[in-house]
């Protein structure tokens, strides 16, 4: 029985040791669209590690076939060490992540800057499941009609005031979202879906930051990233402790013979 709690004890490490790791880099979008119109006036990017500054890691991004980084383009400029801005006056969007110099990458953001008469406001940050979505048609001049919206080629419904909400998103409503009104169709942008952090364990001492909220933009939509988790200290300790059990034969050997001495008595 006292080598069953030992096993238990390597087992609950080889568990600690092999869960992914809490933090990762994602790229935060204000305002958090993927469609605007062209002359519309910015859009913010940065890249961020549990709500902050992730240094080291610049937002690039890719038009047809060529990839440039921050500051390389007349409508991509640096406005400050954290933010990259996107000037909506002159830009045609394109796909957007964060990058480190090993090459490692987040999840790719895509925006469009449509000439056209009419964009589906949708979130271009993966949105959490059970979630309430508002997709938004939205005219270049005037205010918002009558509106239809479409999901994989399949009529969703309409919005009288050219709204709809998705109650309590799941996996299932992923796809590709599209609006239309008698007369104007807007770009088609795909709704991502994902989990929400775990909620912490509640014994331990929660370090939460709050998300940034500068607006180089101007704008006062709504932001977000999704990359926001309160981060518990105590799993990089148990982290370490189990390290020295896995990898210290001299430690596991130790106590081996003291739980054998002790079953001896
Ligand atoms: C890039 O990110 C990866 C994953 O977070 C990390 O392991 C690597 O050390 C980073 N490289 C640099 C140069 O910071
Ligand atoms: C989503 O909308 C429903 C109905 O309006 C509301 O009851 C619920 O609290 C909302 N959920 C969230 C997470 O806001
Ligand atoms: C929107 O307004 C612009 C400038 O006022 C005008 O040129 C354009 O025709 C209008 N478009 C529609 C669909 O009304
Ligand atoms: C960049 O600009 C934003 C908005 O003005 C500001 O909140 C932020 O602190 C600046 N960051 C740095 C590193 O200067």
């Amino acid at each position: 029985m006292k080598t069953s709690s030992v096993s238990l004890l390597l087992g609950l490490c080889v568990l600690l040791l092999s869960a992914p790791t809490v933090s990762a880099v994602s790229l935060y979008v204000s305002p958090n669209h993927q469609q605007f119109f062209k002359g519309d006036r910015y859009v913010s990017l940065s890249c961020v590690d549990d709500g902050q500054t992730a240094d080291g890691w610049t937002v690039k991004r890719t038009r047809g076939v060529s990839t440039e980084g921050c500051g390389a383009a007349a409508d991509f400029r640096r406005f400050n060490n954290s933010f990259c801005v996107l000037d909506l006056s002159v830009s045609s969007g394109g796909s957007f992540w964060c990058e480190n110099s090993s090459g490692q990458k987040s999840d790719e953001v895509s925006i469009a800057v449509s000439e056209k008469q009419l964009i589906l406001e949708i979130p271009a940050l993966p949105v959490n499941t059970g979630s309430n979505v508002t997709l938004l048609c939205k005219p270049r001049n005037g205010s918002a009609k009558k509106s239809y919206f479409f999901k994989d080629e399949v009529k969703l419904g309409d919005g009288p005031e050219g709204k709809l909400i998705l109650h309590n998103v799941q996996q299932s409503d992923e796809g590709l979202y599209w609006c239309s009104t008698p007369i104007h169709q807007s770009p088609q942008s795909r709704l991502k879906v994902k989990e929400p952090p775990p909620p912490p364990p509640p014994h331990t001492t929660i370090m939460y930051t709050p998300s940034p909220s500068p607006s180089p933009s101007g704008n006062t939509e709504p932001s977000a990233s999704s990359s926001l988790r309160p981060r518990s200290p105590s799993v990089p300790v148990l982290r370490l402790f189990c390290h020295l059990l896995v990898f210290c034969p001299y430690f596991i050997s130790t106590i081996l013979l003291l739980l054998i001495c002790c079953s001896r008595k």
